[in-house]
């Protein structure tokens, strides 16, 4: 089943380096491949969401390759890491353990892929750690997750609260809704990226992303 599901991914993407992490090599789906401009009913797999490296998690990444202090020798648990980027990132950063976190199992499978593309080793899991205490681990990725208004609320008090408790959150966010003013007081900019032209079509009209951190009380 995995190995079919991974098949699938290597058939409808492919090998991209487009993106603001050229280091990087992630299997996507781009304007060269035929899912591209297929219908919902053509393409094999639900909301590939996975399939496109978003802004929000390419500033994230971005900050991670070029800080590497940040993540060196600590838990990173990269949340919605749809291709996995963020957690290769970190992996690549010499973080002590990195963990691929997302609810579709087609995405977990594309970060390992991509993972082992990028010839480091990261842990995977489908669980919803929303609302966990996340003991195991010191820092929270969070690449372009605030697209939803009510899952933004939740997602932000989750947050809120892994911070208090010592927690490292970093967001990439290239300036959905869901970051509204109120929540960009609770949060500092540490750097803001010119998204790469070609990807602009990909990041539905957004020309440059951010990379915040969350706060500590
Ligand atoms: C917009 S994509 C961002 C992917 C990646 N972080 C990036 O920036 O390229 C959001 C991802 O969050 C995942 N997701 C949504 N709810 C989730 C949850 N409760 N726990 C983990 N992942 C979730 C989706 O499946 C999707 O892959």
């Amino acid at each position: 089943m995995i190995k079919d599901i991974a098949s699938l991914i290597i058939k409808h993407t492919v090998s991209s380096r487009h993106h603001l992490t050229p280091e990087i090599v992630l299997r996507l789906i781009t304007s060269s491949c035929p899912l591209w401009t297929a219908t919902e009913d053509q393409v094999p797999f639900k909301d590939p969401f996975w399939a496109f490296y978003w802004p929000g998690g390419q500033a994230a990444a971005r900050y991670i390759l070029d800080n590497g202090n940040i993540v060196a020798n600590r838990r990173i648990l990269d949340v919605g890491c749809g291709c996995g980027a963020g957690a290769i990132a970190a992996a690549m950063m010499k973080a002590e353990r990195v963990t691929a976190n997302d609810t579709d199992a087609c995405a977990v499978i594309a970060a390992k892929i991509n993972a082992d593309l990028n010839n480091v080793t990261i842990e995977t899991s489908i669980n919803n750690f929303i609302g966990a205490k996340c003991e195991n681990f010191d820092t929270i990725l969070i690449g372009d997750m605030f697209y939803d208004e009510e899952f933004a609320n939740t997602l932000f008090e989750w947050l809120i609260s892994l911070a208090a408790d010592g927690k490292t959150i970093l967001i990439g966010d290239p300036g959905r809704h869901g970051l509204t003013k109120k929540r960009r007081e609770n949060i500092s900019l540490l750097a803001k990226y010119k998204l790469p032209k070609e990807t602009c079509i990909e990041n539905r009209g957004f020309t440059e992303s951010t990379l915040w951190i969350l706060n500590k009380w």
